[in-house]
């Protein structure tokens, strides 16, 4: 992987992904015997502890694993230290282990597992008045779950403000009556048409809402499945532009912000059931990486 310190994530993810989805496709052209190791470094959070992740580098991990579910056994995944150490020193581990992904951290290889979390309830259900009268804007209001979100906002959270965007703004389907049922809980609401994936767009929005930002939900994305051998930049392009550079957009352009919150809706298929959807998956593990370094900066 190309070194990405001080490069544009939109246009080094593209890079990235770019070179690892030709190396992928030539692989399942070969004569289909072995696994291929895709390396990264420092890509992948493990287990919390306010360590960034390179996020250029994150979204190898879901065009990889989406190409391990369609291909089972013909791809391994392998993170780096951060802090240094080559593939050679793991490389009989990683070899021996069988397992489809591992990250090595402090001279450890580690590998995945699903564990139970104890929940204390601490920060979840009802924050009254945790934005005051601020504005939240979110994107994908205009779809199914941003739709949602929005109403919860309104009714559980008391947010008096919103802001919904979308491709199509007020012209999508059901808009008219997600307003209308805002407005009759008291919520004063607008509906923005913005292209995620248009940085000048996406400005253009931050800046209509002005100085009583309190919280963004990015709920925008888009889907174009298919197997990896059928991906292409074009398809590539399609879905991370609204998930993963509107995230990114969203990032950058409200850093100065007073924020409450900064939500970003990603799915755990980044993580599982990837098969076919290998620039979903790649979105989706962008996000996850955008929220690890957005945490580790503070
Ligand atoms: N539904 C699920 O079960 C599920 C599960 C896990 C994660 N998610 C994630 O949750 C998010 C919302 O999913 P959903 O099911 O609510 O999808 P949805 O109903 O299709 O809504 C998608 C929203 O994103 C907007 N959008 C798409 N491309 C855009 C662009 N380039 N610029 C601005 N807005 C754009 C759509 O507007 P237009 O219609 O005008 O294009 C629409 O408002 C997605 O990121 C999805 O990956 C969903």
């Amino acid at each position: 992987m190309p070194v990405l310190v001080g490069v544009d994530p939109v246009v080094g993810v593209r890079s990235v992904l770019g070179g690892v989805l030709e190396a992928v496709q030539g692989w399942l052209e070969g004569d289909g015997a072995g696994a291929l190791v895709v390396v990264t470094r420092g890509a992948v959070g493990v287990g919390g502890g306010g360590v960034g992740v390179v996020v250029c580098g994150a979204p190898v991990w879901g065009l990889v694993r989406a190409a391990q579910a369609e291909n089972p056994g013909r791809f391994v995944l392998v993170d780096l230290d951060p802090a240094g150490g080559s593939f050679a020193e793991v490389a009989d581990v990683v070899v021996g282990s069988g397992e489809p992904e591992l990250a090595v951290r402090g001279g450890g290889v580690l590998v995945p597992r699903l564990v139970e979390v104890a929940v204390d309830g601490a920060g979840v259900g009802v924050v009254p008045g945790v934005v005051g009268d601020g504005t939240v804007l979110v994107t994908g209001g205009t779809g199914g779950l941003g739709g949602l979100v929005a109403r919860h906002l309104v009714e559980v959270w008391g947010v008096r403000r919103v802001v919904v965007a979308g491709r199509r703004g007020s012209g999508a389907p059901g808009v008219g009556e997600l307003c209308e049922e805002l407005r009759g809980l008291g919520a004063e609401v607008s509906v923005v048409a913005c292209d995620m994936s248009v940085r000048g767009a996406v400005a253009g929005l931050v800046e209509g809402v002005g100085a009583g930002l309190v919280g963004v939900v990015h709920a925008a994305g888009a889907g174009d499945n298919g197997l990896v051998g059928s991906m292409d930049g074009a398809r590539l392009d399609r879905v991370l532009g609204a998930k993963a550079d509107g995230a990114w957009y969203l990032h950058e352009l409200t850093r100065e912000c007073e924020l409450a919150f900064f939500v970003l809706l990603s799915s755990a298929g980044g993580s599982v059931l990837a098969a076919g959807q290998a620039n979903y998956a790649a979105a989706n593990v962008f996000l996850d990486a955008l929220a690890v370094q957005r945490r580790a900066e503070g």
